[in-house]
């Protein structure tokens, strides 16, 4: 047992003495008075790129909210009327009372936003990716998965029970090499991501794509961060990269690009209607509200016609990278490839020093630590937004130099 109070105190047979190594980590933390980086309350949002943090007019730069949907004026006038039209909630599970005409028109948007015959929409992404695995990688099935996964992405094939065969990241020979020892004839899923959430980086799905079909594995991609942003229309890496066709599986969130909330996947199967009655994270959970599905349907049509928006961003990313890494600090992809952009901190203590510098300066940012993070690595997680303006973005990179000399991560 470790020798710190926590433990001391705790009776014999606490279910939480297995956390105490993790309040004791957060416990140093806070004693050495820094600010608590997981309990930032913001007091009023202003816009997509602004809000009130401590009293303090902030820039938000950890918000995942590419495409800046959250005040768009379309968007919010249709969550109003379906408030008023429909009412709070649905109080029910889409297979009971819960798929109102909403949810139909959110389904339609989003097949015609990836040209796929089928979508299902769940109530957050995490129950998407929980949902799917689970229901179709069971007992005996192999789930081939790039080791930095999101967890919904592990829970979902825990939670299905099929064997786990994880690979080294973005790694297309240990892919391979995983799939050549898998019995032939056993049923395999390969998930990808397009843009991993911590680094910032993306997949190599193309190449990762072919092998996968060639030993004859379904492929999911799960595209949450790249949805709205990358890919000429906005559909994500696997447009970008032409592999559209062979995804088996599509899975997104609502909580990025569009704005809203709720998750979301879309495939061309033709046995896919059949999920609706199966898959238990979508049939024993009450559906979203009339007004969240209003609004993201809004969104997704609207995103559709997003390229002067994923023009600026772009624009927006290459210039906060190029500008980080010029002032020296240590970046986690060498140019920027989607709108993430990981700084890589020495430790956690300068981290949390450093995300409270920022902070001060005016500028929110998310401060990543394991095990969230690959390789026991601390990061700011910067995500922009496609409402920042070019003169933020230049503001923002005299926060970072003002705060990274102060905190002494850069000279
Ligand atoms: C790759 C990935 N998949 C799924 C999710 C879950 O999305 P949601 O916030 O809608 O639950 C996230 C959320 O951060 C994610 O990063």
């Amino acid at each position: 047992m470790t020798e710190n109070a926590t433990t001391d105190t705790a009776p014999k047979g606490d279910l939480f003495s297995k956390f105490d190594d993790i309040i004791q980590t957060r416990e140093t933390l806070l004693a050495s008075g820094v600010e608590d980086p997981y309990n930032l309350v913001m007091e009023k949002v202003l816009s997509p790129t602004r809000a009130i943090c401590n009293g303090r007019d902030t820039i938000l730069l950890g918000t995942y909210n590419y495409m800046g949907m959250t005040f768009d004026p379309d968007v919010l006038d249709a969550g109003k009327q379906a408030l008023a039209d429909y009412g709070s909630g649905t109080t029910g599970s889409r297979v009971l009372n819960g798929t109102f005409q909403g949810h139909k028109e959110c389904e339609d948007a989003l097949k015609e936003f990836y040209g796929m015959d089928h979508a299902m929409v769940f109530s957050t992404g995490y129950q998407a990716n929980l949902g799917i695995i689970s229901t179709i990688a069971g007992k005996g099935d192999y789930v081939i998965l790039d080791i930095d996964s999101h967890a919904s992405i592990y829970d979902g094939c825990a939670m299905g029970n099929a064997e786990i065969v994880p690979f080294r990241h973005n790694d297309i020979e240990a892919l391979e090499k995983r799939l050549r020892r898998i019995p032939e004839g056993a049923g395999k899923l390969v998930i990808l991501e397009g843009v991993y959430s911590m680094m910032g980086d993306v997949a190599p799905l193309k190449e990762m794509i072919a092998i996968s079909k060639k030993y004859g594995a379904m492929v999911l991609v799960d595209e949450a961060h790249s949805m709205g942003f990358i890919g000429e229309n906005g559909r994500g890496v696997a447009e970008e990269q032409g592999v559209m066709d062979d995804c088996d599986f599509i899975i997104g969130t609502f909580s990025k690009s569009v704005g809203t909330v709720g998750g979301f996947c879309v495939s061309n199967h033709p046995k896919f209607e059949i999920m609706r009655l199966v898959c238990r994270p979508y049939v024993f959970t009450a559906s979203l509200p009339p007004s969240v599905v209003a609004t993201s349907a809004t969104s997704i049509r609207k995103l559709m016609h997003g390229s002067n928006k994923r023009a600026h961003l772009w624009e927006n990313s290459k210039v906060l990278h190029k500008g980080l890494r010029d002032l020296g600090f240590e970046l986690g992809t060498p140019e920027a490839q989607s709108a993430i952009i990981a700084v890589i901190m020495p430790d956690l203590q300068q981290g949390a020093m450093m995300w409270e510098a920022l902070l001060k300066e005016g500028l929110y940012v998310n401060l990543a630590r394991p095990p969230a993070t690959p390789a026991g690595m601390t990061l700011l997680r910067c995500s922009l937004c496609a409402e920042h303006s070019a003169e933020e973005v230049q503001t923002i990179l005299a926060m970072f130099e003002r705060a990274g000399k102060a905190v002494g991560i850069i000279s």
